[in-house]
């Protein structure tokens, strides 16, 4: 054991500097300008799996962006960890915002600045490092496989056919997957839920074309004013969300789980005050760690229509959009919902406008269990590296692909996620502690370690 806290010792400096080269490609999967960059980061990704010790590595074109696919087998009888990170992200802007530039690095205050810094080019190479040192140490002692995926920011549409042509390939006792937040360092934990996704667009359209608005406005339905009613009406007044059947299938918590949510360290008036914000919101009857954790939440993602450059222009516009997503909890499934919503969206639209209403990409809701060896070598890892036993925690966030895992290859997930919530990511000035990033690299072996001998036993 010490000989791999040794080893990191001397090479700390280089992985930083690696991931600095990987965070500097701006593999922004959402947009196709980008596409040289994120097949270029598949390279990189590619390169360093093979640097660390991988024996097979492989870039499999999709329709999409590109899978890094990895394995190191040192014995086909002992067990086997399948590492799924993604090395795309999501776009920087506002650029504006940043006070550094998203794709040059640097480091302040202890912090990796840049797009990706967690989320999650600097999380999925901790493991490719921690490879290294196990392998550098000979001290590995569980078969490997790695998914480093290019398409996670964009709903992983072409992972599932990925892992559907290739179960054979991607046979493994168990899933790990670092892209995920932890409480604090001072409180470590594990987040065993995460959830799905509905992700609709909305477009309500009015007159024919745009219009003088002192000429043709009072008589003729605005569909900028008609789609912020109808999105106000989403909600009710105890901010529960009015789509019929909406929570039809929400698996509700027992007291007993929510006595133990709640005892999570949380305090409301540190997390307004980080925030900005005189109060929070949410759901009736919630506290604001179930509201994330466990319930299920709508939210307007973006609106547009109309004039909105500079200066003045009177016109009542043609059109009104919307992007508007649901985050689900179990068992809510997310064609159901976007069914739900659509019939809904369309109910209440009044005669004046007609609507369109599609669907994106969606996601599943999982809960991975605490009860399974691999959850104890979680737990015992963090426990060796931080001098603490990890808390369970349900995260809000949604990973599509994590359902499927299960779906098509019959493995649970771990989500030993080492991000925080204040990482500002999908934000302008994403950061990454250095220190996380080390604690990451110096635990995952333990995990290794652990779910091996525990395997076995
Ligand atoms: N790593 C995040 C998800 C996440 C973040 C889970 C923090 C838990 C804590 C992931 O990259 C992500 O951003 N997922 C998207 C969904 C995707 C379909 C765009 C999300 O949650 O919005
Ligand atoms: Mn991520
Ligand atoms: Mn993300």
């Amino acid at each position: 054991m010490q000989a791999w806290k040794d080893y990191q010792d001397q090479h700390q400096q280089r992985f930083l500097d690696e991931l600095f080269d990987l965070l500097r490609i701006p593999s922004v999967s959402a947009n196709s300008a980008h596409n040289k960059d994120t097949a270029k980061c598949a390279e990189a990704v590619r390169v360093s799996l093979l640097e660390a010790g991988c024996d097979l590595v492989e870039i499999c074109p999709t329709a999409g962006h590109p899978i890094v696919f990895g394995q190191k087998i040192i014995d086909p009888n002992l067990p086997t960890v399948l590492t799924y990170g993604h090395y795309d992200v999501q776009p920087a802007d506002p650029l504006e915002l940043w006070t550094s530039g998203p794709f040059e690095p640097v480091l302040k205050d202890g912090k990796i600045y840049a797009r990706g810094a967690c989320d999650d080019k600097g999380q999925m190479f901790m493991h490719v490092k921690a490879l290294e040192v196990m392998t550098k140490t000979n001290s590995l002692p569980c078969n490997l496989k790695f998914i480093i995926e290019g398409e996670e920011e964009v709903g992983s549409n072409n992972l599932g056919k990925f892992l559907d042509d290739n179960k054979d390939r991607l046979k493994a006792d168990i899933v790990l997957v670092s892209d995920t937040s932890m409480i604090s360092m001072e409180h470590p934990s594990i987040e065993t839920g995460l959830r799905g996704l509905a992700y609709m667009e909305v477009e309500v359209v009015g007159p024919n074309r745009d219009l003088h608005s002192g000429v043709y406005g009072g008589a003729v339905a605005n569909p900028l004013t008609i789609l912020s009613k109808m999105i106000a009406s989403l909600h009710d007044q105890n901010n529960r969300i009015t789509v019929e059947g909406f929570y039809g299938d929400v698996v509700d918590l027992t007291d007993d789980e929510r006595k133990a949510l709640n005892l999570a360290p949380f305090n409301l008036q540190e997390y307004k005050d980080e925030l900005g914000v005189k109060e929070d919101w949410g759901e009736q009857g919630y506290t604001a760690l179930e509201r994330t954790g466990v319930r299920p939440t709508l939210e307007v993602n973006g609106m547009w229509g109309g004039y909105i450059g500079e200066g003045a222009k009177t016109v009542l516009p043609s059109k009104a959009n919307a992007k508007i997503s649901m985050r689900l909890v179990p068992n809510q499934d997310s064609h159901k919902i976007a069914d739900l919503f659509t019939t809904h969206f369309n109910k209440i639209a009044p005669d004046c406008v007609t609507v369109k209403v599609t669907e994106h990409h969606g996601g599943e809701p999982v809960v991975t269990p605490t009860n399974s060896v691999a959850y104890q070598a979680a737990e015992k890892a963090i426990e060796t590296t931080f001098g603490k036993k990890p808390i369970p925690t349900r995260g809000g966030g949604s990973i599509p692909i994590i359902s499927l895992f299960e779906k098509t290859l019959g493995l649970k997930t771990v989500l030993m996620g080492f991000g925080l919530d204040n990482d500002n990511i999908h934000s302008p000035n994403e950061k990454y502690d250095v220190f996380n990033f080390y604690k990451g690299i110096e635990t995952i072996p333990h995990f290794h370690h652990h779910f091996a001998a525990m395997s076995k036993a």
